[in-house]
């Protein structure tokens, strides 16, 4: 298995997206770090992993906005699994309500934003360091449109950190060229998860994208295929229908 040695950290991994794209690097052979604060399901993913593909999978009941928490689960995933290759900043949350901006919670959409930004932040600024020193690694910031956003005037948090988002991946692009360390975007269409399903929005929707092709490209990701495209935005779908 071509990611056999390899270590990642898969944030939201207990259901949705982020379960199928640690799936999909345990089978090439990848060692992991799931991290989601529901602790039975990163729990019974890491047995799922380590049984199925016998690799290493430690379970972390982490919240991606706490740093201290981060510091410590950094540590122990450096010494018990080793450096860390690649970093999928996957976890995330939305609006409780789809409401216009004016009627919204002010606390929940900052609870949106604090998880959708400052976590692929913390993140990124506590696993960072070492892959620059190294002159290796890869880091996937999961990407939306928020195209319900847009067309509807609400969930304004989910979309303004999921913009500032790519605009972090941006802003990382220039100042890591040449330090051996990729960032990259991936863009997974829509896709019938709990954060889809908690919409309104979507209710009719009946043709959902597949969650296979976000995992397989991050998989992609992992194994270098993309690290020409660095700094860009890949388009899971679009990808998988050969685009
Ligand atoms: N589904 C789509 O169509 C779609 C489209 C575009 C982009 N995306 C992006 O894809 C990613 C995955 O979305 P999804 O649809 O798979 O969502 P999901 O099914 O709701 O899963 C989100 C995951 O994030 C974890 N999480 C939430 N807050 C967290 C926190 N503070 N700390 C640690 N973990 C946390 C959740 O676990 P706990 O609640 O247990 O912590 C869960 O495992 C997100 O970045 C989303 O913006 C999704």
């Amino acid at each position: 298995m071509s990611l056999t040695g390899q270590i990642g950290v898969v944030t939201g991994a207990g259901r949705g997206l982020g379960r199928d794209i640690a799936t999909a690097l345990a089978a090439e052979g990848m060692s992991l770090l799931l991290v989601s604060r529901t602790r039975e399901q990163v729990n019974e993913l890491a047995e799922d992993l380590a049984g199925r593909f016998g690799v290493k999978a430690f379970p972390s009941a982490l919240d991606v906005t706490d740093p201290e928490a981060i510091d410590r689960v950094v540590m122990h995933a450096e010494q018990h699994l080793g450096t860390v290759d690649l970093l999928v900043n996957n976890a995330a949350v939305i609006e409780r309500e789809q409401v216009p901006f004016w009627e919204s919670d002010r606390d929940d959409v900052w609870r949106v934003v604090e998880t959708n930004l400052r976590g692929p932040l913390l993140m990124t600024r506590a696993l960072l360091p070492p892959m620059v020193l190294r002159g290796r690694g890869r880091v996937v910031n999961l990407a939306s449109r928020a195209r319900a956003a847009t067309r509807t005037g609400t969930y304004t948090g989910y979309a303004v950190s999921k913009r500032a988002v790519s605009l972090f991946t941006e802003s990382l692009t220039e100042p890591l060229r040449g330090t051996g360390v990729v960032v990259l975007d991936v863009l997974p269409g829509l896709v019938r998860t709990d954060l889809t399903l908690s919409m309104p929005t979507w209710d009719d929707v009946t043709a959902w994208d597949d969650p296979a092709a976000t995992a397989t490209v991050v998989r992609d990701v992992a194994l270098g295929r993309y690290d020409d495209r660095h700094g860009t935005v890949l388009d899971a779908p679009a990808l998988a229908a050969g685009g």
